[in-house]
C-alpha cells in the first residue's frame, strides 16, 4: 500500500503500478504518480511545458473563483484524456468526473486515478451529446484542448454551457482575428464580423489513430473573439480571456493558445 501526502492511498502495489506505466506506453502526460513513479510522456520535451501552464491557469482561476469553496466542488473534465487534469482537481479536494470519446485514453486515466489514489470517475461519452447524457450540472467544468478538434464549435460549447453549474474553464489553440464587414442583403447592409472560425483538415493526424484528435476529421478553431462571442450565445453570461504568466508556454505567450474562462 503507498500513502500519499493529503491523505491519498494508492489503490495499487508498487509492483501494479511498475507494470501500468509499462502497459499503457506511449504517454501523452509526465503523470507524477507519487513515492517516485511517474510516466515519460511521448511528446517533444520542449512541448510538456504546456501542460505545467494550463495547469497553473486552471488552478489560479479556480482559487480566485472559488475560494475555500473549492473544498469538495463537483467537477467535470470533458475531453480528460488520461486523466491529468481531472486528477489534479481531485487532488484539491474536488469531486471529479472526467468524461472522453476514446476508452483507449480513459484505461489510462483509471489507471493513473487509482495509482495517485485519486477517488475520480471515468466515463465513454461525446461532449456534442453532453447535456443528455449528464442529466445535471457541475459546479465547474473544465473543456481544455478539445474545442479545436471537434466539428461543431457551437453546438459544443451548447452542451457544455449546459452542464456548468458556476463556472467552465475553456482552452484551446486560436487564430489570428479577422476583422471586417459582411454585406447583408445589399451593397450598403452590413454586418461586422465577431471573429472568425478557421476549418482544419485533421484527417491525417485522425486517419493514423492520434488519441488527441476529435471523433471527426473536420475540425475547427476559433479566433479570439469568435469564442468569446460563441461562449456568450451558448449561455454564458460573460467570459473572459486569461492572461498567461511570465513562464508561461512560448504559445500562451504569444496569444496562439488562450484559456478562458466563463461564468453562468
Ligand atoms: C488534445 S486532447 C486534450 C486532453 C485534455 N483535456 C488536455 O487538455 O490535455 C483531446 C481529448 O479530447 C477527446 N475528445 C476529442 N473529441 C471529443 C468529443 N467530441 N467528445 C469527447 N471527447 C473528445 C480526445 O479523445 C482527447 O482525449
Amino acid at each position: 500500500m503507498i500513502f500519499y501526502p493529503g491523505g491519498l492511498e494508492s489503490a495499487l502495489t508498487s509492483t501494479e503500478i511498475r507494470q501500468g506505466i509499462e502497459k499503457f506506453e506511449p504517454w501523452f502526460y509526465a503523470h507524477d504518480l507519487g513515492n517516485g513513479f511517474h510516466t515519460t510522456p511521448a511528446i517533444p520535451p520542449q512541448v510538456v511545458h504546456i501542460h505545467n501552464t494550463r495547469l497553473a491557469m486552471v488552478e489560479a482561476a479556480v482559487a480566485l473563483h472559488f475560494g475555500p469553496r473549492v473544498q469538495g466542488l463537483e467537477c467535470l473534465d470533458i475531453g480528460c484524456h488520461e486523466g491529468f487534469y481531472a486528477v489534479a482537481m481531485s487532488r484539491h479536494g474536488m469531486s471529479v468526473t472526467g468524461i472522453d470519446a476514446r476508452e483507449e485514453n480513459l484505461q489510462r486515466a483509471r489507471f493513473v486515478a487509482a495509482a495517485s489514489g485519486a477517488g475520480v470517475r471515468f466515463r465513454q461519452g461525446r461532449v456534442e451529446t453532453l447535456a443528455c447524457d449528464e442529466g445535471r450540472t457541475y459546479d465547474l467544468t473544465l473543456f481544455l484542448g478539445v474545442l479545436y478538434h471537434v466539428e461543431d464549435p457551437m453546438l459544443c460549447l451548447r452542451q457544455v454551457a449546459a452542464v456548468t453549474g458556476e463556472m467552465c474553464i475553456v482552452e484551446t489553440q486560436v487564430v489570428d482575428e479577422v476583422e471586417g464587414f459582411a454585406e447583408w442583403g445589399a451593397r450598403e447592409w452590413t454586418r461586422p464580423y465577431q471573429g472568425i472560425i478557421a476549418l482544419i483538415n485533421e484527417s491525417g493526424e485522425f486517419n493514423a489513430g492520434n488519441r488527441e484528435t476529435g471523433v471527426r476529421p473536420m475540425a475547427t478553431c476559433p479566433s479570439p473573439k469568435a469564442l468569446l462571442f460563441m461562449l456568450w450565445q451558448a449561455g454564458f453570461s460573460h467570459a473572459e480571456i486569461l492572461s498567461p504568466p511570465p513562464d508561461a508556454y512560448e504559445q500562451h505567450a504569444r496569444g496562439k493558445r488562450v484559456v478562458c474562462a466563463a461564468w453562468r
